[in-house]
């Protein structure tokens, strides 16, 4: 015990002064890297950065915001259930100044988590889209990363900086965590899951502090989660749309390069998307989910009824919002065919948005996966892989597509489904009370109807919930840093706000 005291004990003098300028900006910050956040680490990623800006180090304030007082931003670099490395402050893969950069200038103190994820112990090719064969394992490698160790390393380094509260810079009761896509998830995985005992197991096999995990607020972008039901939710939005169109990334002669791929279903497919759309209704009904004015949202055998409405009604207030703020800033460019003028499935009266047809919405949108979207039937998507073990390479997670296996896939055992499933912890935990979810309104890799579920759910537990699907977004995240920063600072400044929608 007295060791791992020792090894996890951080040292406030173990800092380079560094300075990173980007596009005219400047900051300079005392860098903490390679903290290794657990005694016991199975893999090299499980390490650590710790920044806080010079300033503050100093005595000094930015934004109100001292060395004690600052919230400690934790943003991840998972994407695609793959491994996330901890980063530092610099540019992002779409080339943007990070988040890690632009926390620091806005006066927090950041911690960046190294994770582990589905390829950790391979050499693999692929980036985000599955179906490696496996054949490759690594000599050394053991796939170590296989859920739920995305979370556990996340909970852990969220443990290590509560067991140095009186030696980090920074507030340890107001980490935030911030992701997207599969990092979104995590996100959300944090913010529900705080203090579980349900990962305590894993927790202990490496070594993490014997701490709380709990969080202030989560920041969640497009966040691909509850991914045992995301299967029947893409089918209630999307069945009937037949052809599918997505970008796979490939590293093509040393660089990812995305690969347009299209097609249409088979007639087999085109069935199944049909059962699995059937599916959804009893799921959405077993939620008791409620609206702000507590009337109950369900779904009736065909797919209809409220919850459908209030989907409908979060596309309005998108669009809605985007005719009042058409020159809204956000450094992503929007999807193609989203230009608010020319949206077949809406009717806008004078500058109001104020129906959507759904499937014509859903038809401009376009589908991007063939059925099922997550639980391949043959083994070889990326949430296949997920929910492998070190052994065995891929597993189903739905009794749906365990029945139709084209392979004879294993199925995941119902507890580790779970512990990747941040919805099934909400109220249950000691969930966060601060969110804010963003999922862009032409994102199609999860279903509309998923993000809508995790933010009802969270607000029916009484949570503060900034939701929102900003206009003709694709898939992407980290586009609106100084409105996420401005939802952070209010949230230090006002931390007892209540269920509120914005
Ligand atoms: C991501 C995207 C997906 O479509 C998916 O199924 C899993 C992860 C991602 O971008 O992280």
């Amino acid at each position: 015990m007295k060791q791992m005291e020792d090894k996890m004990c951080f040292n406030s003098e173990a800092y380079e002064v560094k300075t990173c300028e980007l596009d005219g900006k400047c900051v300079t910050y005392r860098a903490y890297e390679n903290l290794v956040y657990c005694a016991n680490p199975v893999d090299p990623i499980q390490k650590m950065n710790l920044y806080v800006p010079e300033i503050l180090a100093q005595g000094g304030t930015i934004n109100g915001y001292t060395i004690k007082t600052a919230p400690i931003f934790m943003p991840n670099s998972v994407g695609g259930y793959m491994p996330g490395t901890a980063e530092t402050p610099g540019r992002d893969f779409k080339g943007r100044s990070n988040t890690v950069f632009e926390a620091l200038l806005h006066g927090y103190v950041v911690a960046s988590a190294g994770v582990r994820g589905r390829t950790t112990g391979t050499v693999s090719d692929e980036f985000f889209i599955g179906g490696n064969t496996g054949k490759d394992i690594s000599e050394t490698g053991k796939m170590t990363g296989r859920a739920p160790a995305l979370i556990v390393d996340m909970k852990a380094a969220i443990r290590y900086l509560r067991y140095n509260k009186e030696r980090v810079p920074g507030d340890v009761e107001r980490i935030i965590t911030n992701g997207t896509s599969a990092g979104g998830a995590l996100s959300a995985m944090a913010g529900a899951s705080g203090n579980s005992r349900d990962y305590e197991t894993y927790l202990q096999a490496i070594g993490a502090a014997d701490e709380r995990d709990d969080i202030f607020a989560a920041s969640c972008y497009c966040p691909i989660h509850n991914l045992e039901n995301a299967d029947m939710a893409y089918e209630w939005l999307f069945q009937g749309q037949n052809d599918f169109h997505k970008m796979d990334f490939r590293e093509v002669e040393g660089q990812i390069r995305p690969v347009p791929v299209s097609g249409t279903m088979t007639e087999a497919e085109q069935a199944l998307s049909m059962e699995l759309k059937k599916l959804f209704p009893a799921y959405v009904n077993s939620l008791n989910l409620r609206d702000v004015q507590g009337n109950l949202l369900t779904l009736d055998q065909e797919g209809h009824g409220s919850f459908e409405e209030l989907v409908k009604q979060y596309i309005l207030e998108s669009a809605q919002r985007k005719l009042d703020h058409p020159e809204e800033e956000i450094r992503q460019m929007p999807a193609r065919g989203s230009d608010i003028r020319q949206q077949e499935g809406l009717t806008i009266t004078e500058g109001k948005a104020v129906a959507v047809d759904l499937p014509a919405y859903v038809k401009t949108i376009t589908r991007m996966k063939k059925t099922p979207a997550f639980d391949a039937l043959d083994l070889r998507s990326p949430e296949n892989e997920e929910f492998g073990t070190e052994t065995i390479f891929a597993r189903h997670f739905t009794a749906f597509s365990k029945e139709h296996s084209a392979v004879g896939g294993n199925m995941a055992e119902e507890a580790v489904i779970k512990l990747l499933n941040p919805t099934r912890y909400i109220g249950k935990a000691d969930t966060a009370k601060h969110w804010r979810i963003r999922h862009g309104s032409f994102d199609r890799d999860t279903s509309l109807a998923i993000p809508v579920i995790l933010a009802v759910m969270l607000q029916n537990a009484g949570c503060h919930v900034d939701f929102h699907l900003p206009w003709g977004l694709p898939h992407s995240g980290d586009y609106d840093l100084p409105q996420l920063f401005a939802w952070i600072d209010e949230i230090i400044s006002n931390p007892l706000t209540t269920s509120q929608t914005k």
